[in-house]
């Protein structure tokens, strides 16, 4: 692939920490969205140039997107663990898939960018039991949704008007720099096993350097939506106990179960069961996942999160 020029909202986030330098490590030159000067200083650190710009005002996009190859959206402002049930807390996150992709793709297009990459999730698709979900697979419009269901349509919009316009429908993320999947962790550490839904629903996740890895990857496929997933969904049952198992503990308590479901919509994007491939994001682009399931990635991110812990001996 030749050097490009890559323009990363959300390059500040959790993926985003990972995506920068990747893409900088693959040759690329990155510009960064950034909203403080802290987070401009830490994307200079890692070799990148911020932009201080709102994702919602289309001529400062326009004007920061020029002479870029491609613009990558990753931004969005999921709400916490504790708070994912109310609605008024995905407010925030629907403007900026709403609205800021929006904003995004137009200032694409002004600014004659040929490739545009926006973030989604597969939690969209229907749950389908122990089959196999792939990009053909039927979608959901849960309210939580709606968001994903307008961004996903702005890239399309953005495909069809120009060059590529890709959709990168993610996992669940996991891995150092993943908040909740780093709450989960600590709480295996205490016996508590996080599994909501069916003990037997599926659920497809990706480690947050994987996903990354499929950013850089992306920027040489063809138009189109594609899974980006690990090789082995589990059930819930054994991600549960993948998780125990990471951190070296037997599992007592297991919850909140199948009690989850009875929250419906707002809920169903952890209960359904999603057993998800990801064969066409790897025919199309020869990327493969270093973590081919969770049993790997969670022993990767309990090792990695013990040499961050600090010492409990004092020298
Ligand atoms: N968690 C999962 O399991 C999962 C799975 C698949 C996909 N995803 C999705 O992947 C995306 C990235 O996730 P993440 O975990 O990296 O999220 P994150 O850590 O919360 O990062 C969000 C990014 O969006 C930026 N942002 C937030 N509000 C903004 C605004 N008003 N204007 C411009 N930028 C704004 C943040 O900037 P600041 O640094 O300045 O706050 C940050 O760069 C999310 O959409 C998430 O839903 C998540």
């Amino acid at each position: 692939m030749q050097p490009m020029k890559v323009f990363v909202a959300g390059g500040t986030g959790a993926i985003g920490a990972y995506t920068v330098p990747a893409l900088i490590a693959a040759g690329h030159t990155v510009t960064a969205l950034t909203r403080s000067p802290q987070k401009s200083a830490v994307v200079r650190a890692q070799g990148a140039q911020p932009a201080e710009i709102s994702l919602f005002d289309r001529a400062q996009l326009r004007d920061a997107f020029r002479g870029h190859d491609a613009v990558v959206n990753l931004a969005s402002a999921l709400p916490s663990a504790e708070k994912f049930m109310f609605t008024s807390a995905w407010r925030e996150c629907q403007r900026i898939r709403t609205e800021g992709s929006a904003s995004v793709v137009d200032a694409a297009l002004d600014a004659g960018v040929p490739r545009l990459l926006q973030e989604s999730v597969v939690m969209i698709c229907r749950d389908n039991g122990a089959e196999w979900v792939d990009e053909n697979s039927p979608v959901d419009h849960f309210p939580v949704a709606v968001g994903n269901h307008v961004a996903e349509a702005n890239a399309r919009r953005f495909g069809r008007e120009h060059a590529a316009g890709v959709v990168l429908r993610f996992g669940i993320f996991y891995g150092p720099g993943a908040a909740h999947s780093e709450q989960i962790m600590r709480m295996a550490r205490h016996h508590i096993g996080f599994r909501a839904g069916r003990p037997g629903a599926y659920v497809s996740s990706i480690h947050l350097a994987d996903a990354a890895a499929a950013v850089v990857a992306a920027l040489d496929c063809p138009t189109g939506t594609y899974h980006i997933v690990d090789d082995e969904p589990v059930t819930r049952r054994d991600d549960a106990r993948a998780m125990a198992d990471a951190v070296g503990v037997r599992g007592w308590i297991t919850g909140p179960g199948r009690a989850a479901s009875l929250l419906g919509d707002r809920t169903t994007s952890m209960t359904r069961s999603l057993r998800v491939r990801n064969e066409r994001f790897r025919g199309a682009t020869g990327w493969a996942p270093r973590y081919p399931d969770v049993r790997e990635g969670y022993s990767q991110m309990a090792e990695a999160l013990r040499s961050q812990a600090p010492s409990s001996t004092s020298s």
